[in-house]
C-alpha cells in the first residue's frame, strides 16, 4: 500500500467515509436501500458512486482504527487502485488502520498473483512538520508490527534460532544498534543450564540475542525488554497432543515482539536506552532431549526440578532474566513478553494480554498504556498461596505448579524467582499467549500473528516522556 499525505482532494477512484455515531451526511437514500445505518462493524460499498462507507460507532481512537482496517480489507478485494480518506483529528489511527488492516501473509501461496500496489491519499488540513511526524511515527510503528507478524507467521522450517539472530542483525545494521549473539558454548561457560537444556534435542543451535539502542542526546530512562523466542514448541518429551501442537510456530511471538519494539523505538528515535534480549530456542524430542525428572541449574545457581518439558518458556526466560540483571546495571524497568501459558488464554480469552509483577502501580501503568494503544490487557495478581505450589521436594523450585488452577500466575511467579531483590519493583511480565496468534480476523488484526506487545510498549515508552 502506498500512502500519500495530501491537503487537497487529489484524483481518487474510491472515497472511504468513516461514519461516526451513525451520523450519515450524504447518500442517505441509497444507503438506506442497502440497509447501512452506520453501525460499528458495518460497511457499504457503493461501487458506482466510488464510495466505501464504514461505520465506527462512537469515534474512539480504537473504533476509528478498526473501522479503517475493515475498509482496507474491502478495498483490497476490489479492483479500485486509488482511494482517499479524510484523517480529521485521527491521523495516527487512520494510518495505523490502513497499515495494520491491509497486512496479508502470502509467503506460502504458490499462486502469488502480482497484485498491483494500491494507493491511499490521506487528506489532512495541513501538511506541516507536526502532521508529517505523526504520519511517520505511525508508519514506523505499524511497519514494525507487520514485521513481527511476518516473523511469527513464518514456519519453523524457515525460522529457527539462527534465522531469528539473522533478522536481529538486519535490524541492528539498519538502525545502527549494537548487537551480541551467543550460542551453546557461551551458555556452558556461563552455567546457563536452563536455556541450554531446552534446546538440546533440536538440530538447531539455540541463540541468545542482545540488541542495544542508545539514543543521541539525553537518556530519559534505561529499559530492558526480554522475549521468549521458542521458534517451535513441540512440548518436548512431555509432547503436546496433535491439536495443541498446531500454531506453536507462534511461540516465538514474545521474542519477535522485542525485535519489533527495538525497530520501532530506533526508527522513532525515542530518548531511552533500550536493551532487547531474546532467547531463541527450539523445544524438540529426541535421544538427547531434556527430561521430566532432570534437575537444571540456572545462571543464578537456583536448581529447577523439571516435571514437564512443555513448561519450557519459563526455563529459557529464567536464564535470560539472569543474564539481563548480571550484564545491565542501573536500569529503570525490565519487561518480558512470552506466549507462556495456555492458562492465560483460558483465563482472560484470546484477545487480552495478562500483565503480572510485584509492582502493582507499574502493572496498572502498563495496562493503561495498552488500552490507549488499542491493545487489550488485564492485570493478574500474584499471591503467597500460589507461590507455595511451585515448591519442589528435591530442588529449589519446580518448573510446574502442583495445581492446574491459576497457571498464568504460577508461571509468572516462577519467573519472579529469578528476579533479584533490588529489581523486584522494576519488573513486569506480559503473557501474550492469547493475543499473539488468533486464527481469525479480529479488530485491526489479520488471521494468524497479530504483533501483540509492540503497540502497547511503544505507547508505554511515550507515556513515560
Ligand atoms: N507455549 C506454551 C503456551 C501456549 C499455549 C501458548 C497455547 C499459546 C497458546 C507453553 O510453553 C506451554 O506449553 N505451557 C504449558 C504449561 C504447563 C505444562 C504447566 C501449558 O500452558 O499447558
Ligand atoms: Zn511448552
Ligand atoms: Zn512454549
Amino acid at each position: 500500500m502506498k500512502l500519500n499525505l495530501v491537503e487537497e482532494k487529489v484524483h481518487t477512484e474510491l472515497e472511504i467515509i468513516v461514519v461516526k455515531n451513525k451520523n450519515i451526511k450524504e447518500d442517505k437514500d441509497i444507503l438506506e436501500k442497502v440497509d447501512f445505518k452506520g453501525e460499528e462493524d458495518s460497511s457499504a460499498l457503493l461501487a458506482e458512486l466510488g464510495k466505501l462507507y464504514v461505520g465506527c460507532g462512537e469515534p474512539t481512537s480504537d473504533n476509528i482504527r478498526v473501522a479503517v482496517a475493515s475498509a482496507m480489507r474491502t478495498f483490497g478485494k476490489t479492483n479500485f487502485d486509488v482511494a482517499s480518506i479524510k484523517a480529521g483529528e485521527f491521523l495516527k489511527e487512520v494510518v495505523e488502520g490502513i497499515e495494520l488492516g491491509s497486512y496479508e501473509f502470502t509467503k506460502y501461496k504458490s499462486k502469488n498473483e502480482d497484485k498491483k500496489e494500491k494507493t491511499i491519499n490521506i487528506i489532512v488540513k495541513k501538511v506541516d512538520d507536526t502532521t508529517i511526524e505523526i504520519f511517520e511515527d505511525a508508519v514506523n510503528l505499524s511497519n514494525s508490527v507487520n514485521m513481527v507478524r511476518d516473523f511469527v507467521n513464518t514456519t519453523p522450517e524457515d525460522f529457527y534460532p539462527k534465522i531469528m539472530a539473522k533478522k536481529a542483525k538486519k535490524i541492528a545494521i539498519e538502525n545502527d544498534l549494537e548487537i551480541k549473539i551467543f550460542g551453546e558454548k557461551y551458555f556452558k561457560e556461563q552455567k546457563m543450564g536452563a536455556i541450554s537444556a531446552v534446546g538440546r534435542a533440536s538440530r538447531h543451535e539455540s541463540r541468545l540475542i542482545h540488541l542495544t539502542y542508545k539514543p543521541q542526546g539525553e537518556i530519559c530512562k534505561k529499559i530492558i525488554l526480554i522475549g521468549k523466542g521458542l521458534t517451535y514448541d513441540s512440548g518436548g518429551l512431555s509432547l503436546k497432543p496433535a491439536d495443541f501442537m498446531v500454531t506453536m510456530k507462534s511461540d516465538k511471538s514474545g521474542g519477535s515482539a522485542v525485535l519489533g519494539i527495538m525497530n520501532a523505538i530506533a526508527k522513532m528515535k525515542l530518548p531511552f536506552e533500550v536493551h532487547g534480549i531474546v532467547g531463541a530456542v527450539e523445544n524438540m524430542i529426541g535421544g538427547d532431549a531434556y527430561k521430566p525428572d532432570d534437575v537444571l541449574v540456572a545462571k543464578n545457581g537456583k536448581t529447577i526440578e523439571v516435571r514437564n518439558t512443555d513448561a519450557e518458556g519459563r526455563l529459557v526466560l529464567a536464564d535470560c532474566l539472569c543474564y539481563a540483571q548480571d550484564e545491565i546495571k542501573d536500569f529503570d524497568y525490565m519487561i518480558d513478553y512470552a506466549t507462556l501459558t495456555g492458562a492465560c488464554v483460558v483465563g482472560v480469552g484470546h484477545y487480552t494480554t495478562g500483565i503480572m509483577g510485584n509492582n502493582i502501580e507499574l502493572n496498572n501503568q502498563l495496562q493503561k498504556s495498552a488500552l490507549k494503544s488499542g491493545e487489550l490487557a488485564t492485570v493478574l495478581h500474584f499471591n503467597k498461596y500460589l507461590k507455595k505450589t511451585l515448591k519442589s521436594k528435591i530442588a529449589d523450585i519446580c518448573n510446574i505448579s502442583n495445581t492446574r488452577y491459576g497457571g498464568a500466575i504460577t508461571a509468572g511467579m516462577f519467573l519472579d524467582e529469578f528476579i533479584t531483590e533490588e529489581n523486584k519493583q522494576k519488573w513486569v511480565h506480559c503473557d501474550i499467549a492469547g493475543p499473539a496468534f488468533v486464527e481469525e480476523v479480529w479488530g485491526c488484526n489479520p488471521e494468524g500473528a497479530s504483533g501483540a506487545g509492540v503497540r502497547f510498549t511503544v505507547e508505554f515508552f511515550k507515556d513515560l516522556l
